[in-house]
């Protein structure tokens, strides 16, 4: 099942069931969102799962594209990315949390031909302040899937203060030999689909209020029910990343670790641009700041000479498409540009630091000296220090030879 198909039949689901198609909102949350970007379907929707009514009804259901920096370390293995796409339903006060699982459950196994031996679900167990989400180990019994209850696993939360409750997740089984235990145990569960019960907020103050009944966010990462459909190991290996293996592999021989990261990174930076943000020293030009610079680290690791430039329009324009974003015309200007700046600042990071006449490690003055007289920024300096190092380390052990 390709990409096309397999939003369509999710949308098409629900559509089925009462819900109202709403479009995706760009990575930029709305105004009072305590988040930098959109990291979940919910951000553009939060003060209608808070009671205020919403213009399209109580039922909604969307795709809604989410960049996650918490995931920055893990990205470059099978099942983490950066940006990706959130299929979403909601119930605005409307159908409570069974009914979402039941449709949750027929969906993956007839809609998408998944077999209910291959799922795992999760649910919460109860914590100090909120008890077990009975309900919902019910539903999975009545259903005759594995159930785990966890505690802070299964607890959402919008950040500190804000809409939250407890959640049952379901997991699918991507390991070629059985399971040796339950989802927290056993990684070769992958998490696909979160049900969250919104039925708290909390204030200011810690404390934890009612929201109201049936209030229903769902969430299913887009990339990870694909590599699942289309039997794949890797998220990388799935259709809307083909573009960009193959373009990226050919142009700069990379594999691995490597290739995957360069992949996610430049795609995710693509939309990043494709919604109006742009390079800078704060907040989100930040972050797509270090997305290109961590690319860029990667391909002059092995050839200094490599370019962003080089890049072939097809993976850019797939990408646009698929993540429904008007191409803003001067993607290539703005990689140009932040490669230029890197290229200029390495240059002199590599000059100034190679003045220095001793190895004690770097002071908090100096990496503010750095900073403040030579624009160094401090990872970059660290960055430097220990591509140094391992140069001295290999002269050094090329001079015994
Ligand atoms: N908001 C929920 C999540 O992001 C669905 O997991």
């Amino acid at each position: 099942m390709d990409f096309d198909r397999t939003v369509t039949t999710f949308t098409e689901f629900f559509r089925e069931r009462g819900h109202h198609l709403v479009v995706g909102d760009s990575l930029i949350p709305p105004p009072g969102d305590p988040v930098l970007f959109t990291t979940s379907g919910m951000h553009p929707l939060t003060r209608y799962l808070v009671g205020e009514p919403h213009p399209s009804g109580r039922r909604l259901v969307n795709r809604q594209r989410c960049l996650r920096t918490t995931d920055l370390d893990e990205v470059g293995d099978h099942t983490h990315l950066t940006v990706f796409q959130m299929l979403g339903s909601w119930s605005l006060g409307d159908y409570p949390g069974p009914q979402s699982l039941h449709w949750g459950f027929e969906l993956l196994r007839d809609g998408y031909g998944i077999s209910p031996d291959r799922l795992h679900a999760t649910v919460f167990g109860g914590n100090d302040e909120v008890g077990p989400d009975t309900g919902p180990i019910r539903t999975w019994e009545e259903l005759g899937v594995p159930v785990e209850p966890t505690r802070d696993e299964n607890w959402w939360s919008n950040g500190e203060t804000g809409p939250c409750g407890p959640d049952s997740e379901i997991f699918v089984w991507t390991g070629e030999s059985p399971p040796t235990g339950t989802p927290t145990s056993d990684p070769r569960w992958v998490e696909l689909w979160n049900h969250v019960m919104m039925r708290y907020r909390r204030h200011d103050d810690g404390s934890l209020h009612p929201l109201g009944p049936n209030r229903l966010d769902t969430g299913l990462g887009l990339e990870r029910l694909l590599m699942v459909l289309q039997g794949k190991r890797s998220v990388f290996d799935c259709d809307v990343f083909e573009p960009w293996v193959r373009t990226v592999g050919d142009l700069w021989d990379l594999d691995g670790t490597s290739l995957r990261v360069t992949c996610d990174h430049l795609r995710s930076s693509i939309v990043v641009i494709g919604d109006g943000i742009r390079p800078s020293n704060t907040g989100r030009g930040y972050v797509l700041r270090r997305l290109l610079r961590r690319v860029l680290t990667i391909l002059w690791r092995d050839d200094p000479t490599r370019s962003l430039i080089d890049l072939p329009s097809e993976p850019i324009d797939r990408t646009f498409h698929q993540f429904l974003q008007p191409d803003p015309g001067d993607v290539r200007d703005v990689l140009r540009g932040e490669e230029e700046r890197f290229r200029s600042l390495l240059h002199r990071g590599r000059r100034v630091l190679s003045r220095r006449r001793t190895d004690e490690p770097l002071t908090e003055d100096d990496y503010r000296y750095l900073h403040d007289t030579h624009g160094l920024p401090r990872e970059l300096v660290i960055d430097l220090r220990s591509e140094r190092d391992a140069t001295h380390v290999r002269n050094s052990s090329g001079d015994r030879a």
